[in-house]
């Protein structure tokens, strides 16, 4: 057989196997075969120094056409395979995108978060401010403003952290009440706000005490302010909190800032009155306490008491939480246990 026989061979077979290969790897390995270094074109030519010397620009110009006849063949059945490739890929990988999705975790605000966060939208909607205090206060706002001189007795019902003989952590939210009043405007309108914020006590911890919990104080002050407002703010509030359905009594009580001073009750969210485990068989549950602004308080915060008066109230969202949701101990709320803490998604 002539060297242009043989090539001529060769090429028939090359376009064969280019046309049958059926993967990109395997026409590789076809184009390695045939025109690589040790492929079979390679050792064709390397018989052209064989060849008269008529014979090889013959045979060389031959060689190139085979040669570019095979390259297009190979670059004609790569774009092939690689549109399968892709169209392959394409179905393969499709979406379905009916399927339902991965649900996504998220935090939720802690349960004591949220229902101090209700809380103040009932008394923002009723025109209150909201204002931050200090939780390591002066002895000063936290007692002696409050009308609780060093020596005096009811200091002894909030044992107290202090830090220095005249720093403590605060007992209760009222210090903000003096703060608040001492830059309080009356040109600019009456006094109406309440403060949020965590308070501090050496009780004996227990499932219904805690060292530390939170309070709601409120404080509204202007000319005329009578029991009769107090009376009618608590329902407002404690009937959106836990039914409009409930009555609230009011029963003597003391705090040595206020006078009269109250302690208010509600009925029985559960029971209705009528007497069960929530309201400890009286109908009634006990759930903050509050009062007429003592006449020396305002005065030690600069107000004229002749002219003005007001009311305050100090609530417990702790206990407010426990109760709408019977939670039994007050702990649970500080021990950033999830499994208790994911029970309350309310907002969702
Ligand atoms: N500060 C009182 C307490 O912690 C609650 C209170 C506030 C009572 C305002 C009357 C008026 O017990």
């Amino acid at each position: 057989m002539s060297l242009k026989e043989v090539l001529e061979e060769l090429k028939q077979e090359a376009i064969t196997k280019i046309s049958e290969s059926d993967s990109l790897a395997q026409l590789n390995e076809i184009r390695i075969q045939i025109l690589g270094k040790k492929g079979s074109m390679t050792e064709v030519l390397r018989g052209m120094k064989d060849l008269t010397p008529e014979m090889r620009p013959v045979v060389g110009s031959l060689a190139n056409e085979i040669r570019d006849v095979l390259s297009e063949h190979l670059e004609g059945k790569k774009a092939e395979l690689e549109l399968k490739a892709m169209n392959k890929a394409l179905a393969e990988e499709t979406i379905d995108v009916t399927l339902p999705g991965k649900t996504i975790k998220t935090g939720n605000s802690h349960i004591l978060t949220q229902t101090m966060q209700e809380i103040e939208d009932i008394f923002l909607g009723l025109g209150y401010k909201i204002v931050e205090g200090y939780e390591v206060e002066q002895d000063e706002y936290n007692f002696e403003r409050m009308n609780l001189p060093k020596d005096h007795p009811a200091r002894d019902m909030q044992d107290s952290f202090y830090i220095t003989e005249e720093l403590l952590l605060r007992t209760h939210t009222s210090p903000v009440q003096a703060r608040t009043m001492e830059k309080h405007d009356f040109s600019q309108g009456p006094l109406r706000m309440i403060s949020p914020g965590k308070v501090f006590r050496r009780d004996n911890d227990d499932a219904t005490h805690s060292h530390q919990f939170h309070q709601i104080e409120g404080l509204v002050i202007d000319e005329h302010i009578t029991m009769g407002d107090l009376k009618g703010t608590l329902e407002v509030l404690l009937k959106k909190m836990f039914g409009e359905e409930r009555n609230i009594r009011l029963r003597p009580s003391y705090f040595p800032f206020t006078e009269p001073s109250v302690e208010v009750d509600i009925s029985c969210f559960k029971c209705g009155g009528k007497g069960c485990n929530v309201c400890k068989h009286t109908g009634w549950i006990e759930i903050l306490g509050a009062g007429v602004v003592h006449p020396r308080v305002l005065e030690m915060s600069g107000i004229d008491s002749t002219k003005y008066s007001g009311f305050a109230f100090g609530l417990g969202p702790d206990r407010v939480a426990m109760l709408r949701y019977g939670v039994n101990d007050i702990r649970y709320f500080y021990q950033n246990d999830v499994r208790f803490l994911n029970q309350f998604n309310v907002k969702g």
